[in-house]
């Protein structure tokens, strides 16, 4: 029996809900069957980003796919001209597929929208697509497993300015090992996109007086685009 046989089977067996949520096992197994290229290496030929996600979904080249719910491969506008960068999904993250939809998820909305853009205009994703367990930072053979993807989005996506969301995100994205306080506020490079790192908005819901300081960060970028802040 086929995707649509069940649907119909579906249809048929409760008339009045003939709409199949994305999480039906019937539409899940047809996502997993359909017909994109495994990729053997990350780095893969995919010349959009939906071949690159549709190559993601059915990604096996580390332990995080074992465990994952959902591969959440990033979201918003294919030709952002700002890119954020975060470590890994969280648990909701897992559950729905979608990058930054949980706590931290709603203070990087309130960022974004602070440095006068909005989420649809920009482009989020994460150092690694599949939930690392208990939440804990990816591991290097993780991310590495993972970097082609990340690289690859950058590249087709093409953005002004990249924000890197945290620790993990430069260290995996620039191969910068100081930690976050030290990195942030100053312009790095990548492949000649100015690159601002700053804290993780998870750590600031936790360090509220950090969030000053992300900010000024946040509006260095501003800078870039034109955009200044003023207290009406
Ligand atoms: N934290 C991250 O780094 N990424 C998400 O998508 C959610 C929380």
């Amino acid at each position: 029996m086929d995707f649509f046989d069940e649907l119909c089977q579906l249809a048929a067996a409760s008339p009045r809900q003939r709409w199949v949520g994305a999480d039906h096992p019937a539409w899940k197994a047809f996502l997993a069957d359909a017909p994109c290229p495994a990729p053997d290496s990350t780095s893969g030929g995919a010349e959009t980003l939906d071949e690159l996600q549709c190559q993601a979904k059915n990604c096996k080249l580390c332990k995080l796919c074992e465990l994952r719910q959902n591969v959440v491969f990033g979201e918003g506008d294919p030709h952002a001209k700002l890119m954020f960068i975060g470590e890994g999904p969280g648990a909701e993250e897992d559950a729905s597929g979608r990058p930054f939809v949980g706590r931290a998820g709603q203070l990087l909305d309130k960022m974004i929208s602070a440095m006068q853009f909005s989420r649809k205009e920009v482009y989020i994703a994460n150092v690694v697509k599949c939930r690392p367990p208990n939440n804990r930072a990816p591991m290097p053979e993780e991310a590495e497993a993972c970097a082609g993807y990340l690289k690859k989005q950058i590249e087709l996506i093409s953005p002004q300015v990249i924000v890197l969301l945290g620790a993990s995100a430069a260290k995996y994205l620039l191969d910068r090992h100081e930690g976050i306080t030290r990195l942030r506020g100053n312009f790095l490079d990548y492949r000649g996109i100015p690159v601002m790192p700053t804290y993780h908005p998870a750590f600031l819901l936790r360090q509220e007086s950090a969030k000053r300081e992300a900010w000024s960060d946040l509006q260095k970028v501003m800078a870039k685009f034109g955009k200044v802040y003023s207290k009406k």
